[in-house]
């Protein structure tokens, strides 16, 4: 019987510290990037690949997350009352959009720590996560396209795209050799992969990209991790063990990744994203042409 994918977990538990003041007291999975919170870039890419249940692992002050997935009955009637049909079908569409459960993670203990989480509600099969942070703009969503490679191969899948000089040792690196081929040359199989390496330590300029497809044997392999990089449970050290029990592939992805975890990274995608929208495109492109720079 083959495996499908249909849960995907969002580990949104982080403080948000690179983004403060602005994530104070408010999460950094709800900044917008145009109108839209960060984080509901990465649930519609989830739901366009496949999966429909969520689960959004939180912790202390994350609850405008949950709130924003939620009906806001207040809202509605309002805008119902005032003939605004637009913008109730808008605030509607999100309430409806899924079946999503919440996990706390009562402390930031890493990432491996929110993945180990979700293990009640993945129960045995194969599930999604991804990075809010990481928004990928894609003709065919990134998950999707990695969603398709799991149905033929029936493992793991990590995303990932090279990541030139020192900026390497900002992520999970790869150790890899090329797959059979298939996928257009896209697809690697993963030999070794490390945390945050020096970059004279780097295996590859293969990084990894926040958007993962595990089999639940992972569960297993993270209790059994200890504390790595940073004093924090890494997924990257679980998906380690996991490559002693089972083949796991890496995924160079088409599309276009932004880091909106980074403020530099944020202000990028707000403008790409603004020049692509059909309302505000053009005079934004006005606007920025006329800038004197
Ligand atoms: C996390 C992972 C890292 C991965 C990165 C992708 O790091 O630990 O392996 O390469 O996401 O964005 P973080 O950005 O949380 O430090």
């Amino acid at each position: 019987m083959t495996m499908k994918v249909r849960k995907a977990v969002f580990p949104a538990a982080g403080l948000g510290t690179r983004f403060l003041p602005a994530t104070k007291a408010q999460p950094k999975e709800m900044l917008p990037l145009v109108d839209k919170p960060i984080i509901q870039y990465g649930v519609e890419e989830a739901m366009a690949s496949g999966c429909d249940q969520i689960l959004i692992i939180t912790g202390r002050g994350k609850q405008a997350i949950e709130d924003h997935f939620d009906v806001s009955y207040e809202l509605e009637k309002m805008l119902e009352d005032r003939g605004k049909t637009d913008l109730l079908a808008i605030v509607r569409n999100i309430s409806d959009m899924m079946h999503v459960a919440y996990v706390r993670q009562k402390e930031a203990l890493g990432l491996g720590h929110a993945v180990l989480m979700a293990r009640e509600l993945v129960g045995n099969e194969p599930f999604a996560v991804l990075l809010a942070d990481d928004v990928i703009d894609a003709q065919v969503p990134c998950l999707k396209q990695m969603v398709d490679v799991f149905d033929k191969t029936q493992c793991s899948v990590l995303a990932t795209q090279i990541v030139e000089g020192k900026m390497i040792s900002s992520y999970g690196v790869l150790d890899v050799k090329p797959a059979d081929g298939s996928f257009d040359g896209r697809l690697y199989e993963i030999k070794n992969m490390v945390e945050k390496p020096k970059p004279e330590d780097a295996p590859s300029n293969l990084a990894i990209i926040g958007r993962y497809i595990l089999t639940p044997a992972i569960f297993d392999c993270l209790a059994e991790t200890p504390a790595g990089a940073g004093g924090e449970l890494q997924l990257t050290d679980g998906m380690r063990l996991l490559l002693q029990k089972e083949k796991m592939y890496a995924y160079v992805y088409e599309g276009r990744r932004h880091d909106t975890g980074d403020k530099l990274g944020f202000l990028k995608a707000t403008v790409e994203f603004a020049l692509k929208r059909d309302d505000l495109g053009g005079p934004f492109r006005d606007y920025l042409k006329g800038l004197k720079l």
